[in-house]
């Protein structure tokens, strides 16, 4: 390492320096990667590394987060190698795969700081939260995984009604936990499946964020165009998917960008705001680039 600015950024923050030393040791693609991060987002990962790597140092996967981290994107880069050899729908997932949701959700939270990728999203997520302000309303999450989003929501729209919703226990079980760390409790209310376990369904959204799951879902589409339905008059939805990206729960494959855009067309969703996040750094320069070189990564959507 040779960035003086990246020196001291690590000086200054030493559990991002415990990680740093950690990832050169057993992966260096890791620690370039959260270098990169560094030296393209500078002062806006300070905020995400601090609430992190101090929710993980006093939880339960303390001893062991970074090592979980690592083997996970092993694994990931296995699947992934596999797909890009022949890239069919079926070659995306793996359902023979015994993932820990514990080692899922550490992975969630520590690619978004050392991952371009996952915080060019939650940037995007930060602005979309900025977009939508006013000082009452209500936001559904769907998939909201860590519970990580919520507390971001929560942080710049504190009288919202929020609603996260996710299929998975654990995911419920360390959301609060996440929450409770951030002294978070009030005006959070939480479901399982959406739309069929809506708290409430006399209640329409002013805004919906879809933040990583269009791809976890069988049919995307009809789950857009029940999305639609619970928006208010003029209510927004965030929504990202990912194309070509292999995960073992990545039951739909969107193999271009225009895919999904169609996709948003076809169930009568305006896009307002649109963004290409690609998974891989260098071909970020401009939006021309983004599109041009674009081979995976997400598509980000603001619509209405
Ligand atoms: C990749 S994670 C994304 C988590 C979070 N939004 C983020 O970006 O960090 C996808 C989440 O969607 C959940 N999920 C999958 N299918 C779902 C469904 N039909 N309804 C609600 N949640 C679902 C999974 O359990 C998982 O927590």
């Amino acid at each position: 390492m040779n960035n003086d600015a990246f020196k001291n950024f690590l000086l200054e923050n030493q559990q991002c320096n415990k990680l740093y030393r950690t990832l050169s040791e057993q992966d260096e693609l890791l620690a370039r990667s959260f270098e990169k991060v560094f030296e393209m987002h500078n002062k806006r990962l300070g905020r995400y590394a601090t609430d992190i790597l101090s929710f993980l140092e006093q939880s339960e996967y303390r001893a062991d987060y970074v090592q979980r981290f690592i083997n996970r994107v092993k694994y990931l880069n296995m699947l992934q190698a596999s797909f890009d050899a022949n890239p069919i729908q079926e070659k995306l997932y793996d359902t023979s795969a015994k993932v820990d949701r514990g080692d899922y959700n550490v992975a969630l939270l520590l690619s978004i700081i050392v991952s371009n990728h996952r915080l060019e999203i939650m940037q995007s997520l930060l602005e979309f939260i900025s977009f939508i302000k006013k000082p009452e309303g209500r936001i559904a999450s769907v998939g909201m995984g860590t519970g990580y989003e919520l507390k971001l929501v929560h942080e710049s729209l504190p009288k919202w009604i929020i609603e996260g919703y996710d299929t998975d226990e654990k995911a419920h079980t360390d959301a609060r936990k996440l929450l409770h760390y951030f002294n978070i409790t009030d005006n959070i209310r939480f479901g399982g499946m959406f739309p069929d376990d809506r708290l409430s369904t006399d209640t329409l959204y002013d805004a919906i964020l879809l933040c990583e799951i269009m791809e976890h879902l069988e049919d995307p589409s009809s789950f857009l165009k029940k999305m639609r339905t619970c928006l208010k008059p003029g209510g927004f939805i965030f929504v990202t998917m990912a194309v070509n990206i292999a995960q073992e729960d990545h039951i739909y494959l969107y193999a271009s960008i225009n895919e999904c855009r169609k996709q948003l067309i076809e169930c009568g969703l305006v896009t307002i705001i649109e963004k290409i996040i690609p998974m891989t750094i260098r071909s970020i320069s401009s939006a021309k680039d983004r599109e041009a070189l674009f081979q995976r990564g997400n598509y980000m959507a603001i619509v209405q």
